[in-house]
């Protein structure tokens, strides 16, 4: 009830400003706090990790990395914080995050705006050195500065390098963003020859900072490639060895959810990346294609369009071994975690598998034991 009453507030703001207010919140310890589960079925092994749940929040909602342990104490069992960038930017012009609700859908053109590799630093330090802390894992997802992307591929590359090295030995896994459609250039990187370089170049860099035990290396790639893109990136990224796949980041198209509730023209002509409900079927898509191409042997992180544990099911049927979810928590609320794990548990004893790992990949009935 309180949470409804909450949600109706905040939806009448502007919602960049409402998300601001959430942060200040979160921060201040006024956010709730719901148990993680203790479903041993719903625990994922990973990277020589234990995951305790498979659902987390994705990058873009703590870009500082200002509230990672209010998020996990909402029951994600993971949390992705940034896109941090080395130089804090203020992003692009405001008002630039809008919402559709009878879509269940976000746009935002938000450009990065974050207050850099320093200040992420010192928050994330701040974190780790918590005791005790929340049990749950803390992904690290690094991005370009604007400028540095506009020269050229090396500025830009130079730019991954110094938050990588700043950043992995304290990421339980790192991600390489190079799929905002909101920062002019960077979705380039996933030509599959400069997808092969920056790659290449980065692994290398992580095996030199870390030494032993260095964090597993994903890449997160948009929604809005072709198939011919797809199979060539899959073989790519089979051939250089990557950690993991986030799949996907917002898309440019405009798909509808549902039909008798359409997009006002205002809202579809508006600029950048479409989240929530009418990506989830585009995101399955890419999901089941790099999963086919890859022959299921790159771990697969899921994102688009979740709201329930049956739409968390049918990401990982589709090939995710992992969840994550932004526009999800803006119209579920702050339960959303709790209720998608007790859902996936009910889910995954009715239909017969062990656990989550045993259900990855068997949505096509061709992936069947
Ligand atoms: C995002 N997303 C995002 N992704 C990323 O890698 N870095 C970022 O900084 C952001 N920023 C961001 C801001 C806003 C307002 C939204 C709605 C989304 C993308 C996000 O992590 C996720 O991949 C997509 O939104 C798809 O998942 P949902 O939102 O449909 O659950």
């Amino acid at each position: 009830m309180l949470n409804s009453i909450v949600q109706f507030c905040l939806f009448r703001l502007d919602a960049e400003f409402a998300h601001n207010l959430t942060i200040q919140a979160l921060r201040k310890g006024f956010g709730p706090s719901y148990p993680s589960s203790d479903d041993p079925a719903l625990k994922v092994r990973l990277w020589d990790k234990t995951f305790p749940n498979p659902v987390g929040l994705a990058a873009g909602f703590d870009k500082n990395a200002q509230v990672i342990a209010p998020i996990l104490n909402l029951g994600f069992g993971f949390t992705e914080v940034g896109t941090v960038t080395p130089r804090p930017q203020q992003g692009n012009p405001k008002p630039r995050v809008f919402r559709a609700t009878g879509q269940h859908a976000v746009i935002n053109r938000m450009g990065f705006p974050n207050l850099g590799l320093k200040n992420f630093q010192e928050n994330l330090t701040e974190f780790l050195e918590q005791k005790p802390r929340p049990s749950g894992l803390v992904g690290l997802n690094i991005g370009v500065n604007k400028e540095n992307m506009a020269k050229d591929f090396n500025a830009a590359t130079r730019d991954y390098m110094i938050l990588l090295r700043a950043l992995a030995p304290m990421a339980d896994y790192l991600v390489v963003n190079i799929s905002s459609p909101n920062t002019a250039g960077l979705r380039n990187f996933q030509s599959a020859s400069q997808f092969r370089k920056l790659m290449d170049l980065l692994k290398t860099e992580r095996d030199k900072t870390c030494g032993q035990h260095p964090p597993p290396l994903l890449v997160k790639l948009a929604p809005d490639l072709s198939d011919a893109d797809i199979q060539e990136l899959a073989k790519t990224a089979l051939d250089i060895n990557i950690d993991g796949l986030i799949l996907t980041n917002t898309t440019l198209s405009r798909p509808q959810w549902q039909k008798q509730k359409p997009f006002n023209e205002k809202f579809k002509m508006q600029k950048g990346g479409l989240s929530g409900k009418p990506l989830f079927k585009k995101s399955n898509s890419v999901i089941k294609s790099f999963y086919q191409h890859t022959k299921g042997q790159i771990p697969i992180i899921g994102a688009g369009g979740i709201e329930t544990g049956q739409d968390a099911f049918e990401k990982i049927l589709s090939g995710a071994s992992l969840i994550q979810l932004y526009t999800g928590l803006v119209y579920q609320g702050p339960s959303v975690a709790n209720h998608i794990c007790s859902d996936l548990s009910r889910l995954l004893k009715d239909n017969g598998y062990k656990n989550i790992q045993d259900a990855v990949g068997k949505g096509d009935d061709s992936n069947k034991n």
